[in-house]
């Protein structure tokens, strides 16, 4: 009695920690410590769950050492291992294997374990999720990674058959969960749902995929959620409550930002080609030098840097933020417009400037960014690209029209760092480029940064 009433302190300690662990996340200067403190949580869950004698797992330790060592083991390699660049594919795997985990979880207590039809419905819940979230998280992992394309994986009239899909899956959900079924419909069952997470994928795609990613996410943890109400596991439901609630919150943030419903995103109304603002063949854009270049920064009063996609590719975090401390020193007022979906992830550019310790008060977000451009002197693109395309402002027919973005164009000079005049993440041309208050820098960021550096402290 006085050990189960222990393992209980030890599940709401962990909760505790989860849910302040996740508090401490929403700032770049508390996340590492946020993480720690969940990672803490979770241990302590794990250590409850291996001394609960509630839960049947007896003789069975070697098994879960050899799984919690090699689970380690592969999660920290590949942590290690990932570029900044591919973190999206890392989120994507981690999130499906997550949802498979809860898809064994219910299968086996399915096939295993005489039910009640409540106790059914949430596991072949659990079931239904968990099989989306694992092959949909595989399908956007191998779509982010260029390892398939769209087209390879997508059908005509694909959302027609998915809602037909959706239709044979919940009405073999109602039958298995009112029935005493065969083990051979439920395993009938599982392969549907595994197929349906893969269709379900398959048509959306471009800018849209972080917001898929993140909608798995919340997928994930109510299958986490559901698996813990399975093996009445408090601190299971807990944490899969909070991944499903943080998820969900994310997808809503994220489509608030592009300007589009969920609803239109899940039917694909935002592909990665198409759209207009192409440069008409007469446009020239204008070039400037490192020389030219450092002269208007050094001699401005107000810089402001905006950093994008191009920024982590090139990881020139650091020596923008050498940039910014020599024009500080010359008295500059230099600060950070950070979009919400610069990059390729959500925070992206915040974990980047995180990282090269940019002060977080310097970083200002969409609305104070865009109040701020008006008295801003020089505003420095850093291998952005959608995200200050004035298409989503004046061109109805554009594939962004709607989506808010930083009006750069109101600061009195431009220069955007790029290597070329390729498009960004969205597959359309920016006017901006061709702008008159805009000067194109050509360049790998790094190294455009390294000899505006050079140059600035030559002055
Ligand atoms: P993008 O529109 O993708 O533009 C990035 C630009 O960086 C490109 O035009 C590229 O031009 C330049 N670039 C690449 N490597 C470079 C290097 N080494 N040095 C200098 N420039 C380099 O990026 P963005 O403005 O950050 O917008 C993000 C886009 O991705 C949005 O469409 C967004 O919806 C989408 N998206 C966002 C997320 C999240 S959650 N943040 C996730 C997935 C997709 P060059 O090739 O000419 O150099």
């Amino acid at each position: 009695m006085i050990f189960t009433t222990i393992v209980d302190i030890a599940y709401l300690i962990g909760a505790i920690l989860f849910v302040w662990g996740l508090r401490l996340l929403s700032s770049p200067d508390s996340a590492r410590k946020g993480n720690t403190l969940a990672a803490i949580g979770m241990a302590i869950g794990i250590a409850g769950s291996l001394c609960d004698n509630r839960i049947d797992g007896e003789g069975n330790y070697v098994w879960i050492a050899g799984g919690i060592v090699l689970g380690a083991t592969i999660g920290w390699l590949v942590a290690k291992k990932i570029k900044m660049t591919d973190m999206p594919q890392m989120v994507s795997v981690f999130n499906g294997l997550g949802g498979a985990c809860a898809a064994i979880l219910s299968i086996v207590e399915l096939s295993t374990v005489s039910l009640d039809t409540g106790g059914k419905v949430i596991s072949l819940f659990a079931l239904l999720i968990g099989c989306v979230a694992f092959t949909g998280s595989m399908l956007a992992y191998l779509k982010l990674d260029g390892k398939i394309w769209d087209s390879q994986v997508t059908w005509p009239k694909h959302n027609i058959i998915n809602q037909f899909l959706l239709i044979i899956v919940l009405g073999m959900f109602t039958y298995l969960a009112m029935t005493n079924a065969s083990n051979t419909l439920l395993i009938a069952f599982l392969v549907l749902c595994l197929f349906y997470g893969w269709s379900f994928v398959a048509p959306i795609g471009g800018a849209d995929m972080p917001v898929v990613i993140s909608l798995l996410n919340s997928f994930t943890g109510l299958s986490a959620a559901a698996a813990g109400l399975i093996y009445d596991n408090n601190l299971m439901l807990v944490g899969g409550i909070l991944v499903g609630a943080s998820g969900t919150i994310l997808t809503v943030l994220m489509c608030q930002a592009m300007n589009r419903s969920l609803f239109n995103v899940l039917i694909g109304g935002f592909s990665a080609a198409g759209g207009a603002a192409q440069g008409a063949d007469d446009q020239v854009a204008k070039t400037t030098s490192a020389v030219d270049a450092s002269i208007l920064l050094y001699y401005s009063q107000s810089v402001m840097f905006v950093p994008g996609y191009g920024l982590a590719v090139a990881q020139a975090q650091k020596a923008l933020k050498e940039l910014d401390d020599t024009l500080e020193a010359n008295g500059v007022d230099v600060k950070y417009a950070i979009h919400p979906v610069a990059g390729r992830m959500p925070g992206h550019m915040n974990v980047l400037l995180a990282e090269a310790d940019v002060p977080y008060p310097k970083l200002l977000d969409l609305d104070d960014a865009n109040a701020a451009l008006p008295s801003t002197d020089v505003v420095v693109i850093v291998g952005a690209n959608d995200v200050v395309n004035p298409a989503a402002v004046d061109d109805p027919t554009s594939s962004i029209y709607g989506m808010p973005v930083l009006n750069v164009w109101d600061a009195k000079h431009v220069i955007v760092l790029k290597r070329s005049m390729s498009p960004g993440y969205a597959g359309i041309q920016n006017q901006l480029f061709f702008h008159e208050k805009t000067k194109m820098f050509f360049g790998d960021a790094k190294d455009s940064i390294q000899s505006l550096l050079s140059e600035v402290k030559n002055l």
